[in-house]
């Protein structure tokens, strides 16, 4: 027997969001593909990691994690999305809202078991139901609104289905689903008796409509495993640092999982986290919402300038743009050709679809410090200029 890489890392490939990194480094680009959140990380939070670190909280923790982080989780868990949870048996610290998402997979699919997407999705998503062996499918959000009926579940569903996945506010469409739309989904997953996973990730990056978590409507409580994490809202994406809020028969496997890959969340992380939330004001998560409506106006306002028309996102960081214009036959090559004339990195759309459904489409990150977006924008603005340059250029060709 030859040796080969198994039949799953064959199946499994290379985020289309890192290599866009990649090819932006290689040109000194200014980075709009990634979701890498580099504003300022609150100072309770760093102020709390460091005083855990030079105080000897460097060692593995248990595998649910440190008490302090899990009771700050839970007092958070109930002012904020309303849901009670005791923190000794509901709460568990992940490795991120990535290992939370793997971890909980692991414990509640067996391979063959048909999970419900929404496509547009986060590439992460739907790479980890391939990696446990599980099957997406798909139920395709209709832009600009990024909206979806009741039949286009019911057409989807069988009798493998275990789960569907929900992300509001989601990556890459900025869609925060409706209270509407959520009761949908509930009865749906009651009726086919589905676990709901909701990643929240987003959850204080809204500006218009308001969050609602799934484990707080009617009868969703035992069968939502609610995940989310503190990358985002305290710009600690290397942290790692997220967790998942579920009834204690499923959080015991999750967390065996979770231990079994990851051991532990870094344990002076936990701390750092636990002091942010225990001490940062309400102002501070009503300033996140205030703060990015501004860089999401500016960069969909510059977008709409230059004739890449965006789909103005209601929550998270992401903006989707109409990219016809663009010369290249698919979205990787526009994305490319973006790069190239304006060195400004972006995502292409096909990231997001199984199928052609996002080949004119690019996916652009807002959460860059002011300078940056500003420069990022200024470089979009030579974007016509460039492309009358490409077209006379073409015509003396031929
Ligand atoms: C929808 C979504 N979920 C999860 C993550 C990653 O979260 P974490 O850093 O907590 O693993 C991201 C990051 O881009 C995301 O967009």
């Amino acid at each position: 027997m030859p040796l080969t890489l198994s039949r799953r890392a064959v199946r499994t490939v290379q985020s289309e969001i890192r290599a866009m990194s990649v090819a932006c480094e290689k040109v000194q680009g200014i980075n709009l593909a990634q979701g890498v959140c580099d504003t300022e990380v609150p100072e309770p939070v760093r102020a709390g990691a460091k005083h855990a670190m030079d105080h000897g909280i460097n060692s593995y923790t248990r595998a649910e994690g440190l008490t302090a982080i899990r009771q700050a989780i839970a007092g958070k868990m109930q002012r904020f999305n309303g849901i009670a949870c005791d923190p000794e048996t509901e709460v568990i610290v992940n490795s991120g809202s990535t290992g939370a998402f793997y971890a909980a997979c692991l414990a509640l699919l067996n391979p063959g078991d048909e999970v419900i997407l929404f496509e547009p999705y986060y590439g992460y998503h739907l790479n980890t139901l391939v990696a446990v062996e599980a099957v997406p499918l798909y139920v395709t959000l209709r832009a600009p609104e990024w909206t979806f009926n009741r039949e286009d579940l019911e057409r989807t569903v069988t009798l493998r289905t275990r789960a569907i996945l929900l992300n509001s506010p989601a990556n890459p469409s900025g869609k925060v689903f409706t209270r509407e739309e959520m009761e949908w989904i509930a009865s749906f997953a009651k009726r086919h008796d589905l676990f709901v996973f909701t990643d929240e990730i987003y959850e204080y990056f809204i500006y218009e409509g308001q969050h609602i978590s799934m484990a707080t409507l009617p009868g969703m409580r035992e069968r939502t495993i609610t995940m989310s994490g503190y990358s985002k809202t305290f710009s600690i994406t290397g942290w790692r640092i997220g967790y998942t809020v579920c009834d204690q028969r499923w959080a015991q496997g999750i967390s065996y999982f979770h231990d079994l890959i990851y051991v532990c969340a870094p344990a002076p992380l936990q701390i750092g986290v636990a002091e942010g939330i225990r001490n940062l004001p309400e102002s501070f998560y009503q300033e996140i919402g205030t703060e990015y409506v501004q860089k999401r106006d500016l960069l969909c306002g510059t977008l709409k300038e230059i004739g890449l028309t965006p789909s103005v996102p209601k929550g998270a960081y992401y903006v989707l743009a109409e990219v016809s214009a663009l010369p290249g036959r698919t979205s990787r090559e526009k994305a490319m050709h973006l790069l190239d004339m304006t060195g400004v990195a972006s995502v292409a759309g096909s990231a997001f679809y199984h199928g052609d459904g996002g080949e004119n489409l690019l996916r652009f990150c807002f959460a860059k410090t002011d300078a940056e977006l500003a420069e990022a924008c200024r470089r979009l603005q030579q974007l016509p200029e460039k492309l009358r340059g490409k077209a006379l250029a073409t015509n003396v060709r031929a």
